[in-house]
């Protein structure tokens, strides 16, 4: 399904305007990394470009769970001080929630010492110590600034990092003039140029987009439940509706996608256990056109515009617009009613779940006004128990998913600092 609506390259760029959204200078450091590690791989040999380009996309998202488990403005911190926490909750998102399973370890090890790991048998461990590498590179090029020579490496050479991975460091600097490039920042051509080769399947295209998904757990877990339930609901509502594949599969990916904007939200307003003031609203409503940016170019239009629809009222009392719903659709009031009753029936930091009664006078009270489409609306209510029912489900099992990755981090903390 996936691959008619957006291309590997253009994925690639969402992942990283996705994570930009949560801190921009950490996306830079992962796309060094990445850069450096491909040169290395490109020196060690073997490899089939696409082969090379499904590692580059790992080391982009290498430091991830520091979005979770640090604050990620102090990089140097939870790089060199306290690395164990977001190596270990990186490798479980990507473990569970990516298509790199297979992978995934290779973040658990991005910070262990050789001597310790040396004996474990993984069949990327060399690839790990590549990215090791390439990622100590990038962070001492920063810490050391001018005084930094890629010969620092030696010192730590078969204790920190291992004797192949360094020489290999060596090698890319000196065939690929990596350094200078890194330093004037004319790698970025050559790193756009390498992307073409990124080839995914339609599977691990569905997998990426749902990982975006739950990329907002990183912030705020409830967001993943709410946007399960709003898809299960804005897909119940189209069936009942019996709306085309097409657009039933249009309208699962903008509910999936909708809310990315949301990660550029300061926490503090995210969880605010009170009514925001106006001017912290306002920024509040900006995530709808941040997730519009992301997706621009990179997904279908149609799918876009169903997205940044999903506040848009049919009176033109949404935001960020406040366009009417003569120029509205039917998929677009479908997500809108979704996203609006997953959204009362939930409890917030600010206010308890509103009840169902309370929902249906809304809900009603919007129809005669005309702030809701009529059909969408009532199809909606005919059917409400019956979706919501199964749709709050789906809601609390996502938040399992969480508290599992919560409590399998902690196991695996254990076990390495037994
Ligand atoms: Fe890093
Ligand atoms: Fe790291
Ligand atoms: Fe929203």
């Amino acid at each position: 399904m996936a691959i008619e609506y957006i291309t590997s390259k253009n994925l690639f760029s969402l992942i990283c305007d996705t994570l930009k959204l949560m801190d921009k200078s950490l996306v830079k450091h992962g796309k060094r990394v990445s850069y450096i590690m491909s040169k290395m791989l490109e020196c060690k040999g073997g490899y089939e470009k696409y082969e090379i380009a499904d590692f580059m996309l790992l080391a982009v998202l290498h430091d991830i769970g520091a979005y979770k488990t640090d604050d990620v403005r102090k990089q140097l911190t939870f790089e060199a001080k306290n690395p164990l926490p977001h190596s270990i909750y990186g490798y479980l998102f990507l473990k569970y929630l990516s298509p790199l399973e297979e992978q995934s370890k290779m973040i658990l090890y991005h910070h262990a010492d050789t001597s310790q790991i040396a004996h474990v048998d993984y069949t990327y461990m060399d690839e790990a110590e590549i990215l090791k590498v390439a990622e100590i590179m990038d962070i001492w090029m920063k810490a050391f600034g001018e005084k930094f020579d890629p010969h620092m490496i030696d010192r730590y050479r078969g204790t920190k990092y291992q004797d192949e991975a360094c020489d290999l460091l060596f090698e890319a600097v000196e065939k690929y003039d990596i350094f200078t490039k890194l330093k004037d920042g004319s790698y970025e051509k050559e790193y756009e140029e390498s992307l073409e080769y990124i080839l995914l399947s339609d599977e691990e295209k569905e997998k990426y987009l749902k990982m975006l998904m739950y990329c907002t757990g990183l912030r705020d877990e409830t967001m993943v439940s709410s946007t399960i339930a709003t898809i299960y609901v804005s897909r119940e509502i189209g069936k009942k509706l019996r709306i085309s594949e097409l657009d039933k599969n249009e309208i699962y990916y903008a509910a999936l996608l909708h809310d990315l904007g949301m990660l550029a939200m300061p926490k503090e307003l995210i969880d605010a256990p009170r009514k925001l003031e106006e001017a912290e609203l306002n920024l509040i409503h900006t995530h709808v056109e941040l997730t519009s940016e992301a997706l621009k170019g990179k997904l279908a239009q149609s799918i876009i515009d169903i997205s940044a629809t999903h506040h848009e009222r049919f009176d033109g009392s949404g935001y960020p617009r406040g366009i009417k719903g003569s120029v509205m659709n039917n998929k677009q009031a479908i997500l809108q009613i979704a996203e609006l009753v997953v959204n009362l029936s939930s409890d917030k930091p600010y206010r308890k779940a509103h009840s169902k009664e309370e929902i249906v006078k809304e809900l009603n009270d919007g129809i005669v006004s005309g702030k809701f489409d009529g059909i969408v609306t009532d199809t909606f209510l005919k059917y409400y128990d019956e979706i919501m029912e199964k749709a709050m489900e789906k809601a609390s099992a996502a938040l399992v998913l969480y508290q599992k990755l919560q409590r399998n981090s902690d196991q695996v903390y254990k076990n390495f600092t037994k």
